[in-house]
């Protein structure tokens, strides 16, 4: 749960108001004590606004959520609660009721209180930890993310925690690929996701492929996350069967982000660089062997290879412990980042958003430029008909533009020129000149592994809408 300084204030006596990251902690602790869950992000958010004496409507509106759902949201949570304490717990008092408890934190009847931190929990009735041996809180936790970034906010995302979650922690899934276009918000995700599961597993370590470690260097680096240097084996091999009998003994997470960082540039996507290819190897054993632990892998590019194939995730019974997630822009809750930078008319901050498909990223660079340009008003910038890309915009796409192929820039090039979505017949045709029918169809699965193409259901293939309009501005006379 992310660190808040906010009191519950009004009617505490002689300043006992309770810190609400506090009570949040207990709520979270007493239904991980009885079911097994953590609070989610929409149940912290509503139990907030509760404690804030926010009515649902207006914390539904705030979240652009609708009411109905927060409401059924609240009462699932309430009647968790209810059973957890042994009392009626609902809207009204629940305030009271986790105070309580946090006040009587001096009474002392071992057994009935559970310990969190300095605060000892008192529950009505005795309960017994339910057993749950997949969701078990281990009694260490060590986490090395000293090398993430820190995340400043996060909106929305619910399904896809909720998914990441159940994965790793029900399902102990043994690697989960987290890919998505260049700034679609896969580490702040991987970040958040880290703070709400960080007491299911032993070892917890983030690192960045983003130099391109050969695999010893990665390795050796990553070996001291479990043990002293000086244990760390000196050949490749023994150090993949140091980090094997670790994941075999210990239940660790390890996210290893940058993954795109491993393949080639000018080939089509997701390949790795001959000498990179001892991390597909790595990777390949650590989904075939029996294990505990679980890799999160990020990447703006798709692996090639099986063991990263959504596709083939659900049947191939080798890769059965494997799962990807493909992130979309943030929706409705992208609402919060122009909230964020004040800007005004809200009546069309929802054209705004589908403009730059709800890309965070993009989303927060058009923001800033508005308040530079426009004061902030939505109005006057959307009165341009074209998309209008920031500088900060065009070179992030450069870089992803100078990993392409050939025959993925006419590809790219041929669809940025049509003005609704085409056929794969058509593309076929059009290109035919210029290329053979195999060419064509590995781009076209290229450009889907980088993101490229939106995910259209009846199989037709259009260019993601900031990226056609990255090609209409710069490289219109190409094909
Ligand atoms: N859920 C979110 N809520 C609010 N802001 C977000 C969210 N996700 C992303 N952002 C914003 O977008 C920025 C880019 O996100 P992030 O670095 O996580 O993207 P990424 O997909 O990891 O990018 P890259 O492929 O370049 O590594 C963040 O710094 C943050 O400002
Ligand atoms: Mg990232």
């Amino acid at each position: 749960m992310s660190e808040r300084s906010d009191k519950i204030g009004k009617t505490d006596p002689s300043d006992q108001s309770m810190d609400i990251a506090e009570v949040l902690k207990l709520a979270d602790e007493l239904l991980f004590t009885h079911t097994g869950d953590r609070l989610d992000s929409l149940q912290e958010t509503i139990l907030k606004g509760t404690l804030q004496g926010q009515k649902y409507a207006k914390i539904a509106s705030e979240n652009h959520l609708s009411e109905g759902h927060v409401r059924d949201t609240a009462s699932e949570l309430w009647q968790k609660l209810s059973e957890t304490l042994g009392e009626d717990v609902n809207k009204l008092n629940v305030r009271n009721v986790l105070e309580k408890i946090i006040i009587s934190n001096s009474v002392s009847a071992i057994g009935d209180f559970i310990s969190i931190h300095q605060v000892s929990i008192c529950s009505k009735r005795k309960r017994v930890p339910k057993p749950s041996p997949l969701s078990k809180p281990t009694e260490k936790h060590h986490l090395d993310i000293d090398n993430a970034p820190e995340i400043t906010a996060f909106y929305g995302r619910y399904e896809e925690l909720n998914s990441l979650k159940s994965w790793l922690i029900q399902d102990r899934i043994r690697i989960v690929t987290l890919i998505g276009m260049i700034g679609i918000g896969k580490t702040t995700l991987a970040i958040k996701l880290i703070e709400e599961i960080k007491t299911q597993f032993e070892y917890i370590v983030y690192r960045s492929l983003r130099y391109s470690p050969d695999i010893d260097s990665f390795l050796t680096d990553l070996l001291q996350s479990f043990v002293s240097a000086a244990a760390v084996p000196n050949t490749l091999d023994r150090q993949v069967d140091l980090l094997l009998k670790f994941l075999r003994k210990h239940r660790c997470l390890i996210i290893i982000d940058d993954l795109q960082m491993l393949f080639e540039t000018g080939e089509f996507a997701g390949q790795y660089r001959a000498e990179f290819e001892g991390y597909y190897l790595l990777f390949k054993q650590i989904a075939e062997l029996s294990h505990a632990s679980s890799l999160l892998l990020i990447t703006s590019e798709q692996p090639e290879d099986a063991i990263c194939h959504p596709a083939r995730c659900a049947n191939a019974s080798r890769y059965k412990f494997t799962r990807c997630l493909k992130l979309a822009g943030l929706g409705d809750s992208a609402k919060q980042i122009l909230k964020d930078k004040e800007l005004s008319d809200e009546e069309i901050w929802d054209t705004l958003i589908e403009k730059y498909c709800g890309h965070p990223l993009w989303l927060e660079m058009t923001a800033t430029m508005i308040q530079e340009l426009f004061a902030g008003s939505i109005a006057e910038f959307l009165s341009y008909p074209s998309l209008i890309l920031s500088n900060e915009i065009v070179s992030q796409l450069s870089r992803v533009w100078g990993r392409l192929t050939e025959s993925e820039k006419q590809l790219v090039n041929y669809l940025a020129k049509q003005e609704k979505s085409v056929t794969l017949v058509e593309v076929l045709q059009k290109m035919s000149d210029h290329y053979t029918p195999e060419i064509i169809l590995n781009a076209i699965r290229s450009l889907k592994r980088r993101c490229f193409l939106e995910d259209n259901r009846d199989g037709s293939l259009r260019l993601d809408r900031t990226l056609e309009a990255y090609v209409r501005s710069h490289f219109a006379d190409i094909a």
